[in-house]
């Protein structure tokens, strides 16, 4: 447990579904007691369906009761982080509701439209970066605002993942727009240090979330495989012998938000079992 989380205000983006990244994280600051505002899309629309794991608004506010129910204090919020707007009115919320922002957290994510990349579409690619970069830009930019007007420091997390690092077969606007996370992630560190301001980005590898199962049906589909005997030769290659959970992923980020790791900065820390080393 970490003492120094307690009464911190945190926002944690695309936190509504079950299972998923964002939902571990912010069970697990409000395990600290930190103040979570969980956000999340809300609705359909566009390309964003439940197939492709949006968010819905009532499943968010099933996070929320789950957390209250747990003795947590967290409040939830609706919105697209590709609208600038949006994510402003994140910020004002967070600091109307708790009185200020202490740690944010880019976790939402299109992890899907995969496939060759001769036949993607230009608005396919539009769409990944649009919330996998763009929206994380915001995210930065606002909470920045914010964070530098209180003089108090703060913590900003931006989940890429393992292709962030490497390339993953007919990934090519998600595996882009996580590698330019973790370029967006160095500079935005180098801006914010002298605010005390830590931006560091954490890297998982497989976790089968909503998110995570859509991907195991598409990759084993392309390389003709079973999903059981895709699922064993992808833990084979995890030199600690299992994909990710969510909580591996919440415990880094709990500690990189404490005072334990308030020295890391510009980091993109790999949480992937030894799968990435670099
Ligand atoms: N699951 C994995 O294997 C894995 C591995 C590495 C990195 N990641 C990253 O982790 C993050 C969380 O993914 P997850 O696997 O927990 O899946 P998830 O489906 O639970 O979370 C993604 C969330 O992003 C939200 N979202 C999508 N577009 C949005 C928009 N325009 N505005 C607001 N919210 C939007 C969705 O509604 C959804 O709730 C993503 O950034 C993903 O790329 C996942």
């Amino acid at each position: 447990m970490y003492e120094s989380l307690k009464g911190k205000v945190a926002v944690v983006t695309g936190a509504g579904r079950a299972k998923g990244l964002g939902e571990a994280m912010a069970k697990r600051l409000a395990a600290e007691g930190a103040l979570v505002v969980l956000h999340d899309l809300g609705k359909a629309g566009d390309r964003f369906t439940p197939e492709h794991g949006v968010g819905t608004a009532s499943e968010l506010e099933q996070r929320v009761e789950e957390i209250r129910a747990a003795g947590g204090t967290a409040v939830s919020f609706t919105g697209d982080l590709r609208v600038e707007a949006e994510v402003a009115a994140l910020v004002a919320f967070a600091v109307e509701t708790f009185g200020g922002l202490d740690i944010w957290i880019n976790n939402a994510g299109v992890g899907y439209l995969f496939g060759p990349l001769v036949d993607m579409e230009s608005d396919e690619w539009d769409t990944v970066l649009d919330v996998n970069l763009r929206g994380c830009f915001y995210g930065m930019k606002h909470a920045a605002r914010q964070m530098i007007a209180q003089g108090r420091g703060g913590r900003i997390i931006s989940i890429a993942s393992l292709a962030g690092k490497s390339a993953v077969l007919y990934t090519s606007a998600y595996t882009a727009s996580k590698h330019g996370l973790i370029g967006l992630t160095r500079t935005a560190a180098l801006e914010l240090g002298p605010h005390g301001i830590t931006v560091n980005a954490i890297c998982p590898n497989h976790v089968t979330t909503g998110l995570g199962a859509w991907q195991n049906d598409f990759s084993s589909g392309a390389k003709g495989q079973a999903l059981d005997e895709y699922m064993a030769r992808m833990t084979a290659g995890v030199p600690l012998g299992r994909v990710g959970v969510p909580q591996d992923t919440a415990r880094a980020a709990a500690f990189l938000c404490s005072d334990e790791g308030s020295y890391i900065t510009g980091e993109a820390m790999n949480v992937s079992g030894g799968e990435e080393y670099h």
